[in-house]
């Protein structure tokens, strides 16, 4: 069982689109363990994407996710992380493969719908910087 960090870009949210997102994650055998909608301040989306603070589109990704809110998530299920790139398809909607969310829905490599972790260490850091110890509630059922 493996676990990995979600998040509805703002581009996401403003389609209106979570249920069908969601449908598509819970389909793919991931279930939901974590979920809020969140208003980002360019400081934390900074911090969070800081990985990426020496490339060229750093500004323009630090502006776009923080110019809305957004649905940050954890999903939980076996492969959780590469299970969730496949269901999201590749960064650029230009190379996603059909049937993917960002095939379907993203409009630029920028508003790209949705974010996943690409590693585990990536993320337990990003549901940590999100959720902490404790924001994460076990399936039971
Ligand atoms: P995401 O998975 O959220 O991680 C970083 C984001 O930067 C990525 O999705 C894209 O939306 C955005 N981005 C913009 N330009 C590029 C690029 N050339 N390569 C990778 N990511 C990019």
């Amino acid at each position: 069982m493996e676990r990995t960090l979600s998040i509805i870009k703002p581009d996401g949210v403003e389609k209106n689109i979570i249920g069908e997102i969601c449908k598509r994650f819970e389909a793919g055998g991931l279930r939901i363990v974590a979920s809020r909608m969140m208003h980002l301040p360019a400081e934390r989306v900074g911090e969070f994407y800081a990985v990426h603070r020496e490339r060229p589109f750093y500004a323009d990704l630090v502006g776009y996710m923080s110019s809305g809110p957004v649905l940050v998530q954890v999903l939980e299920g076996e492969n959780a992380i590469a299970r969730n790139r496949e269901i999201m398809g590749a960064t650029d909607p230009a190379d996603a493969d059909p049937g993917t969310i960002r095939a379907d829905f993203a409009a630029s490599i920028d508003a790209n719908v949705v974010h996943g972790s690409d590693g585990p260490e990536t993320a337990a850091q990003e549901i940590g910087f999100f959720f902490g110890d404790n924001g994460v509630c076990p399936r039971t059922r």
